[in-house]
């Protein structure tokens, strides 16, 4: 059975001592919690990894990066490769944020680079895809995230994918406030559900958690991971104080 799951991205924020205080915080507040098909992952910036790897093994949580190179080793000032993600004990990566898709110019056969090399790793990488408003305002957004699933994705062979985790996020619905109805994500996790069957069969399928992302927050979770094919949420602003994302969690 797929596992629910819910994701804090905390992308570029948190100095060093704000980072301690919230994974205290967060230890605190998981540390009691019965999780039974539930995963809880936090993604601090790299720099932070080592000890949120430390505190998480203790206190319920895996641990994700928010991002890895697209190659193996050598000169490639600033990156971080996904060996070095592995040797950390990092179970988790980010791959293809709307923010790096649009910021750094990620390409889909760089994406399916970093896939690769995190699954050489053992690691689970968390793909992510997602519409812009324009794109949605057109009727091409099916389109656009099946472009994004198949270039990235579709070379991977069943075992692999298995260890793949999707993160559908409607780019119009990050950081702004404005969220996907349930119904629209219902629409197009089952889209996405819908590919995979098509290409991996539906036993495959239905192993294959889909999270949603984009302004979810402890008022809409529970709507929103109601749906049948929502396996939990990415969360970023409301990952940032450990109250509002327990809410999240609790929301399942
Ligand atoms: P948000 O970000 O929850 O702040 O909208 C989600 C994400 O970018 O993963």
């Amino acid at each position: 059975m797929r596992k629910n799951i819910v994701a804090g991205n905390w992308k570029m924020n948190k100095n060093f001592e704000e980072a301690d205080d919230l994974l205290f915080d967060l230890a605190e507040s998981l540390k009691d919690l019965e999780l039974e098909n539930e995963e809880v992952i936090i993604c601090p910036p790299a720099i932070y990894l080592e000890m949120s790897t430390d505190v998480g093994l203790e206190n319920n949580f895996s641990v994700g990066a928010q991002n890895c190179s697209n190659h193996e080793v050598g000169a490639y000032t600033g990156e971080i490769s996904a060996a070095m993600l592995k040797s950390l004990d990092v179970q988790y990566c980010i791959i293809g944020h709307s923010e790096r898709r649009k910021y750094f110019k990620e390409t889909h056969d760089e994406l399916a680079e970093k896939v690769n090399l995190l699954l050489d790793n053992s690691i689970n990488p968390i793909f992510c895809c997602g519409e812009v408003l324009e794109e949605r305002e057109s009727e091409k957004h099916f389109d656009i995230v099946k472009g994004q699933i198949s270039d990235s994705l579709f070379k991977l062979n069943k075992e692999e994918l298995l260890n793949v985790v999707i993160a559908y996020e409607p780019v119009w619905a990050i950081g702004t406030g404005k969220t996907a109805t349930s119904d629209q994500a219902q629409e197009m996790h089952a889209f996405i559900r819908g590919l995979l069957s098509e290409k991996y069969g539906e036993d495959i399928a239905n192993e294959i958690s889909i999270l949603y992302g984009g302004s979810c927050n402890a008022k809409n979770a529970k709507e929103l991971f109601s749906q049948k094919d929502v396996d939990g949420g990415l969360i970023g602003g409301a990952a940032l104080k450990a109250e509002d994302f327990l809410a999240i969690i609790q929301s399942f």
